[in-house]
């Protein structure tokens, strides 16, 4: 993916977190009653965007083309597609760190035409400070809003205890696995509480183990708070343990292509027990028929191209 979006340039700080492969259960006791279901979430609707750039060599290449798309308050939505079809160019016209070329975003029945309020973005690569440690990377979300550091310390030290990362405060994010990060991500982006949490495949580089752990710990957090969540992911597993909704976007240029509803009950409990669910098998089974096409041809797209 392009630069732009590797920068730790992030509409509200990104989080940081975790500790290794301590136990989901160590959050167990930390829940915060639920809050009411979807009431602070927003609605997110994409009409007709197009996102078009211009190439190094001048030429111009539609990114996405005509994505029409909603996600209902509190609703996890996941989007899977091909490699390279436009995938975190969608959500960055969604956190306004990007223009449209044409059509629009609407934000709680906002237009989108800035940085977007409310939104906290995991980016597709790491961005934690690297000179900040855990506590400092965790509170710089709410210090940015206007929270005096003697509220915003209590604030991060609860978030890293729901992470499970008590202790590991003063460590910097070189000094953590990238489990840990992960989880010091997530607590920096929900601290901020937000209406929509963007999540770029943001356990894409964890291993099977420490990923099926980071899931579930994220549908307990999610279940908290209820923000409205776009997650990008390549894994069909995952997008179906976690989602209420799959879109499966074309090769590129990247548009809608179908739209399965996950009719799995909730709460989802332990990823790993969901997936042998005959249900869950059918439905991995419809979505791959979907996106196996689109798959096929963008890699034939790149090898004609190359
Ligand atoms: N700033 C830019 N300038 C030119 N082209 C860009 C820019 N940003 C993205 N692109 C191109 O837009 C297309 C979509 O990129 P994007 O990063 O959205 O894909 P993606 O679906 O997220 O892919 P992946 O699954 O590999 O992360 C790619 O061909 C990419 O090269
Ligand atoms: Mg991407």
């Amino acid at each position: 993916m392009g630069q732009k979006r590797d920068s730790g340039l992030v509409p509200q700080p990104p989080s940081l977190c975790s500790q290794d492969d301590r136990e989901v259960n160590a959050m167990a006791d930390t829940r915060i009653p639920p809050t009411e279901v979807g009431a602070a979430a927003a609605r997110i609707e994409l009409v007709g965007l197009t996102k078009r750039f211009i190439t190094p060599k001048g030429d111009p290449f539609t990114a996405i083309s005509d994505v029409t798309l909603t996600v209902e308050p509190g609703q996890f939505c996941a989007i899977v597609g091909p490699t390279g079809c436009g995938k975190s160019t969608t959500l960055a016209q969604v956190s306004g760190l990007e223009q449209p070329s044409a059509g629009t975003v609407r934000v709680g029945g906002q237009l989108v035409q800035g940085v977007t309020r409310g939104v906290s973005y995991m980016f597709q690569a790491d961005s934690l400070f690297p000179w900040k440690t855990v506590l400092q990377n965790v509170m710089t979300g709410p210090v940015l809003t206007g929270t005096p550091k003697r509220q915003a310390t209590p604030l991060a030290l609860d978030w890293l205890r729901r992470v499970g990362l008590s202790g590991f405060e003063d460590r910097y994010p070189h000094q953590l696995s990238g489990g840990m990060r992960k989880r010091v991500a997530m607590a920096a982006a929900l601290i901020n509480e937000p209406r929509i949490l963007l999540m770029d495949e943001p356990f894409g580089a964890l291993d099977v183990q420490t990923k099926a752990i980071m899931q579930t710990e994220l549908l307990q957090l999610w279940e908290q708070l209820r923000p409205s969540v776009l997650f990008i992911t390549h894994d069909l597993d995952e997008a179906v343990a976690l989602s209420d909704r799959v879109v499966i976007m074309t090769s590129s240029p990247g548009t809608v292509k179908d739209v399965f509803d996950i009719d799995l009950p909730r709460p989802r409990g332990d990823v790993q027990d969901i997936r042998h669910e005959p249900h869950f098998q059918e439905l991995q089974g419809r979505i791959w028929s979907s996106l196996k096409d689109e798959v096929d041809r963008a890699y034939r797209q790149t090898a004609a191209a190359a």
